[in-house]
């Protein structure tokens, strides 16, 4: 029998209960925990993965690779092995750490690309298909983690094979969705694949992928090889060739992950740890929490007219920062220093006024791009201390939608990320200038930011989402919401969120948002928009008391694991 358990409650070990086969899905969306690893992830059977890494001796770095391979086989929208990602973690060493498996634009890719010969924008050919895959960074990314982990990459792997071999019950957001999608996957890809059958997906239905389960093994087998050469490589090299892709055998062999420094700063006795350009996530939380504190969040109330208000200005600002000098460092002017220091942002400020909308005209010039929100946060934490931080993605919704034929893996659709016309927005209606334009082997500009928060050097809170633009605000939000407005993590992840990106001009508030707040806003000048929901945020926080209190967003299947 296939069953389907959402469970709300908060859990003391060892009440939970997790099912062991795969036809059954247990979503747990809390737990509490001392002395025990746990993970959060947006899928119950990939936190699970990860926590039976946890139970075998392994640490955070294990649960996390296990975490990730999983997801790419249950949660095929964003889970991948055809993505990138970034992670930051912090050890119970002392070490911080943040690795950077970001696509990287082909060798053949050219700043003009997407543009007809009138010069106009087809985003239809940076969003779908062949053309916009960017090259590969999440295996490699999952090696170079491996570097910091304890147990064979072999075991990490294991569950996700078994997932892929076996096939799982899927939940009912994921049946709609591959309905929803069918013809994109027909029309996108070469080929016959796992996502694709004749009758309509139900809840509970197994999916089964046959053909990812033997690409995991190949990797498993022969390492990143099995997937960078060999037979996974030629096989994604022949599906760039039916459908005009531009990646080649030695685009795919050639690409380097890259281990940065973290970007880390003081908030409120706290360090803030988090991900470095080619992100843009840590200069615009540094820059955000910069700029609340100048004025401050104490004596305000969660989501009150005060406390937005101040923070939808610091928004702004730091939005219209972000279109105008951000890319990837090792292409263009690294500008981190002078966005983030206190005199820049003290000045920045300057003209905040607590009793009006800032005009977003007078903030910046250039116009922002749009981004894709669907991507997917892991956070985990180890009894010895060791905090991931991971967000991974294939861009949109199933990425480009292409399948690599005989390899049964959805391919990313990042090209989008980079700036394929000075101010025409991607699909977050992000805008960009030159410095986030497409370069052969450069990195696209990304909101991801996976955050780890340490107080007294140990960690306090280990966060991140999915949610393109809104990445850096839900992480923004869901930390002051535990430092400054004292909620607990299931408070700080389900209370309605807002955000604003400087462009376009509006405040977007989940349901549920104040009314009284949404009055107040509007009296001064904003223009509040509702939508649906915003970020799917994975929180963990280690409590004053010493338990952990893991938390998987209620907005989606997202789900809470624990070690045995
Ligand atoms: N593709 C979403 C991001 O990187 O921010």
């Amino acid at each position: 029998m296939k069953k389907i358990i959402i469970s709300a409650g908060l859990f003391l070990l060892p009440l939970a209960n997790i099912q062991a086969q795969f036809t059954d899905i247990n979503i747990v969306k809390e737990v509490k925990v001392i002395n025990k690893g746990v993970v959060a992830s947006a899928h119950p059977l990939a936190s699970e993965a990860g926590a039976q890494m946890l139970s075998a001796g392994g640490n955070a770095f294990d649960a996390s690779i296990a975490t990730q391979f999983a997801l790419a086989v249950v949660y095929p929208q964003a889970g991948n092995i055809g993505g990138g990602g970034f992670m930051i973690a912090t050890t119970s060493g002392g070490k911080r750490i943040s690795l950077d498996y970001r696509e990287t634009a082909p060798a053949k890719a050219f700043a003009n690309m997407y543009l007809d010969k009138k010069g106009n924008a087809l985003p239809e050919l940076s969003q779908n298909g062949h053309l916009a895959v960017g090259i590969p960074g999440a295996v490699a990314g999952m090696f170079a983690m491996h570097k910091y982990a304890k147990l064979p990459m072999a075991k990490l792997i294991q569950p996700a094979i078994d997932l892929a071999e076996q096939g799982f019950a899927i939940t009912p957001d994921e049946a709609q969705l591959l309905n929803e999608h069918k013809s994109d996957f027909i029309k996108y890809s070469s080929g016959p694949s796992a996502f694709v059958k004749n009758t309509d997906w139900k809840t509970g239905d197994i999916l089964r992928q046959p053909e990812l389960a033997e690409t995991l093994r190949r990797i498993q087998q022969s390492g990143e090889k099995g997937f960078y050469e060999g037979k996974t490589a030629e096989l994604i090299v022949a599906e760039m060739k039916k459908g005009k892709g531009i990646i080649t055998a030695a685009d795919l062999k050639n690409y380097k992950v890259q281990e940065r420094t973290p970007l880390s700063f003081p908030y409120k006795g706290h360090e803030i740890v988090t991900m470095p350009l080619p992100s843009s996530g840590g200069i615009l939380l540094a820059q955000m929490f910069g700029m609340t504190s100048l004025i401050g969040l104490d004596g305000k109330e969660v989501n009150s007219p005060e406390a937005v208000q101040l923070m939808v200005e610091a928004e702004r600002r730091a939005y219209a920062d972000r279109a105008e000098y951000l890319g990837d460092p090792s292409f263009v002017a690294d500008k981190t220093e002078m966005l983030t220091n206190a005199d820049y942002i003290r000045r920045r400020f300057a003209d905040y006024n607590p009793k009006a909308a800032t005009p977003s005209s007078a903030v910046g010039k250039i116009i922002p791009a749009k981004e894709s929100e669907q991507t997917t946060h892991i956070s985990v934490l180890d009894k010895e201390g060791n905090a991931v931080s991971a967000t991974t993605t294939l861009n949109g919704l199933y990425g480009s939608r292409t399948v690599v034929a005989g390899a049964g893996f959805l391919l990313n659709n990042e090209m989008d990320d980079f700036s394929i016309k000075p101010g025409v927005p991607n699909m977050y209606g992000a805008v960009g200038n030159e410095a986030n334009a497409i370069q052969p082997g450069k990195r696209m500009l990304s909101s991801m930011s996976p955050t780890v928060v340490l107080k007294n050097n140990k960690p306090a809170i280990v966060v991140g989402t999915p949610g393109g633009t809104t990445i850096p605000t839900s992480v923004f939000q869901s930390i002051v919401n535990v430092i400054d407005f004292k909620k607990n993590a299931n408070e700080a992840v389900n209370l309605p969120k807002f955000h604003h990106q400087w462009l376009p001009e509006v405040v977007s508030v989940e349901e549920g948002f104040p009314q009284h707040t949404i009055r107040e806003l509007e009296k001064m000048n904003y223009k509040i928009q509702k939508r649906e929901k915003i970020g799917r945020v994975e929180m963990i926080v280690v409590e004053d008391s010493g338990f952990i209190h893991a938390v998987g967003d209620g907005r989606g299947d997202d789900s809470v694991a624990w070690e045995k």
